[in-house]
């Protein structure tokens, strides 16, 4: 039986609705390209370029193997590979959301003995071997984790001596309750969100060393604004994340510019090395 996150990411022919939504989007399905996609498949605040802006600062080697955690339906790890030069492994709970993000890399034209590999598998047991990664990318996941500190363990775990673990998190804010639905959750009940201190002491205790920082909580309400905005001012477009999550998506925005304003959450980019290990 599912577990209620699975059960929250289950979405039976993605790749189907998907493919609809390019084509009464006027886009090309036969090589897509990877900027057609991000409506859908980019399923964290500031999309594409809040990735791409936490890569620089993690400076990563070309060629270096990298772990998207919780990778969703792959658009962080086609970014990765193919504007990173990274070699991606991506790993994620949701059976629909692996067998979508492998669609998705064949119609974007990534072939099958391409830099990207995905499975489906848990966080908290990482079916990889230990020192195996130069870096783990981690972002919008924790959030619906409760045991975090074993995540944390499974990251150094896979990471190499000095691998880096990047990190794009909703944490708890000062301000008051969330409002509910959002893209991670239904109800506040489903929520594994944790507060700043928590997630640096777990890192801490598993042998991290923090070397970067950044509190992206202002832009992530300007980003939802202009989310908003858009949608205002030209509708929905065929090609939006109630393909992914259902009718609950139609108030994902407005719940989170609020919540990001009210700081009710917080948007966290944070990078650790792996310091202290055996
Ligand atoms: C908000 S989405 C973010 C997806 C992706 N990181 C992105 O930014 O596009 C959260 C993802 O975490 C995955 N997830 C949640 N718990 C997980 C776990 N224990 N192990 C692996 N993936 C998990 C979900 O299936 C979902 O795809």
């Amino acid at each position: 039986m599912k577990n209620a996150v699975e059960t929250h990411y289950t979405c039976p022919e993605l790749g189907v609705k998907i493919r609809q939504g390019l084509e009464k989007a006027g886009k090309n399905t036969e090589q897509i390209p990877l900027r057609d996609l991000a409506p859908v498949d980019q399923l964290h605040t500031g999309g594409a370029p809040a990735t791409h802006e936490l890569m620089e600062h993690a400076g990563l080697d070309k060629g270096m193997t990298i772990l998207d955690a919780g990778c969703g339906i792959g658009g962080t790890s086609r970014l990765l590979a193919q504007n990173c030069d990274l070699i991606v492994h991506g790993i994620d709970l949701s059976e629909d959301f692996i067998e979508t993000a492998t669609m998705l890399n064949q119609w974007c034209g990534f072939t099958k003995d391409s830099t990207i590999n995905f499975k489906q598998g848990s966080v908290l047991t990482l079916p990889y071997p230990d020192h195996f990664f130069d870096a783990v990318l981690c972002q919008h996941v924790l959030l619906n984790i409760k045991n975090k500190p074993k995540a944390f363990a499974e990251f150094s775990r896979v990471l190499t001596p000095q691998g880096k673990l990047i990190l794009h998190e909703i944490l708890d804010g000062p301000g008051p309750n969330p409002l509910y639905p959002v893209p991670w959750a239904g109800n506040a009940a489903a929520s594994m969100l944790c507060s700043r201190q928590n997630i640096e002491a777990y890192a801490d205790k598993a042998g991290f060393e923090l070397v970067f920082s950044e509190d992206k909580t202002k832009s992530a309400a300007l980003w939802w604004e202009k989310i908003n905005a858009i949608k205002k001012s030209r509708g929905t477009s065929p090609l939006n994340p109630s393909l992914v999550f259902g009718k609950n998506a139609g108030r994902f925005g407005a719940n989170m510019e609020q919540n990001f304003k009210a700081q009710a959450i917080l948007c966290m980019e944070k990078i650790w090395i792996k310091s202290n290990f055996n």
